[in-house]
């Protein structure tokens, strides 16, 4: 057990209902940490307009509800953990405009998930949003405006946090000790890959599961999932090293982990039974979050009460940091 008292934050874009990588690989990290640590969790509307605009925006309110719903059901207790939108903790927004003038551009252009993005937008470098280029200084922003030193996130995250490391270290170097170096914590999987087996899963690819499905929808899913490209006929062994289906049921079916290997690999168990099974698997698994959702979703104004009480404690944290990092810079809030 960790003996340090750490201070933990994360977030997560307003993309409406999350799937088994959110889970999987970050959000089980979430519930866990409250056990032990002061705990704050972010619904971060503001990153979410560095890649919509216009008509897209009106998803964004609709999207932060069934997005807590996931994070109550699947466990983030507000008793013990700071839960609240981004937005509604506008020294953010002050945070992010002063850490700007202590982040290179270059360091920024570098940055990997930049250029990825650049091209799934179909956009130049030079013609996406001045706020896109800036994600990762809003992100550090989130992070130490709270001075979070732990920072729960799956493995896509971890080029952002080496940038929020190197602006922590210039601000450090420039204006006195202030704030810890955030670390990422992993979970033991950190990359889900999607149902097709090659690419992370994710809403925006199509190939994810919907923690809040349906069994129906969740087998319909599962369906539609690649397994072993050779495994052509139902009479060929299977090769479970590099089918996705064997490696979810690791998550989902452990105890049928021995058996599942044994069947396919003599070709007794076919791929259509097989991910039938990896269905119910998930389905069993899920119930209880389901259920829960369910709840949540009954107790009327019970998100919206939450988020208020949430944002209310965060602004008296985010006030302090604010201030204490004006003073150091030169603009501090006492006029002359
Ligand atoms: P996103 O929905 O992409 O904003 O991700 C929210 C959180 O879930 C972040 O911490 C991600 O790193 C994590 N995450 C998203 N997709 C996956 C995946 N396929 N595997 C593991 N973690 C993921
Ligand atoms: N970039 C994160 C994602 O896409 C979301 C995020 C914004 C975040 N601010 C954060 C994650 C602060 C951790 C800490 O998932």
């Amino acid at each position: 057990m960790d003996t340090v008292k750490h201070s933990v934050f994360s977030g997560m874009r307003p993309s409406g209902r999350l799937h088994l990588g959110n889970y999987i690989g970050a959000l089980q990290n979430w519930v866990a940490l409250q056990d032990e640590f002061r705990c704050i969790y972010c619904a971060v509307d503001v990153h979410a307009l560095t890649d919509m605009q216009g008509e897209a925006t009106r998803e964004i309110q609709p999207n932060i509800r069934e997005m807590v719903l996931d994070w109550l059901a699947a466990g983030v207790d507000p008793e013990r953990s700071l839960v609240f939108v981004q937005s509604q903790v506008p020294e953010v927004m002050v945070l992010h405009t002063l850490l700007s003038m202590v982040t290179p551009l270059g360091w920024l252009m570098r940055v990997p998930t930049f250029k990825d993005k650049v091209r799934q937008l179909q956009e130049t470098e030079e013609s996406v949003s001045y706020g896109l280029v800036g994600y990762p200084v809003l992100m550090t922003a989130d992070i130490i405006l709270y001075k979070a030193d732990t920072v729960p996130v799956g493995e896509d995250q971890l080029p952002h946090l080496e940038l929020a490391r190197e602006i922590v270290r210039r601000f450090n170097h420039l204006y006195g000790h202030t704030f810890p170096e955030p670390q990422p914590r992993l979970t033991e999987y950190p990359l889900i890959l999607g149902l097709d087996g090659k690419q992370k899963m994710s809403k925006s690819l199509d190939n994810h599961i919907e923690l809040a499905a349906t069994p129906e929808e969740t087998s319909a899913r599962v369906k539609t999932a690649f397994t072993d490209p050779q495994r052509l006929r139902r009479t060929d062994p299977g090769r479970p090293s590099i089918c996705n289906v064997y490696a979810l049921h690791k998550l989902f079916n452990p105890d049928k982990l021995d058996e599942v290997y044994q069947q396919c690999t003599s070709a007794q168990l076919g791929c259509v039974d097989d991910k039938q099974l990896l269905a119910d698997g998930i389905n069993k698994t899920l119930e209880p979050f389901r259920e829960r959702r369910r709840e949540f979703v009954e107790k009327s104004g019970y998100v919206e009460e939450v988020l208020q009480e949430g944002a209310r404690r965060a602004r008296a944290i985010a006030r302090e940091t604010l201030s204490e990092v004006r003073d150091k810079m030169g603009i501090s809030e006492v006029t002359l």
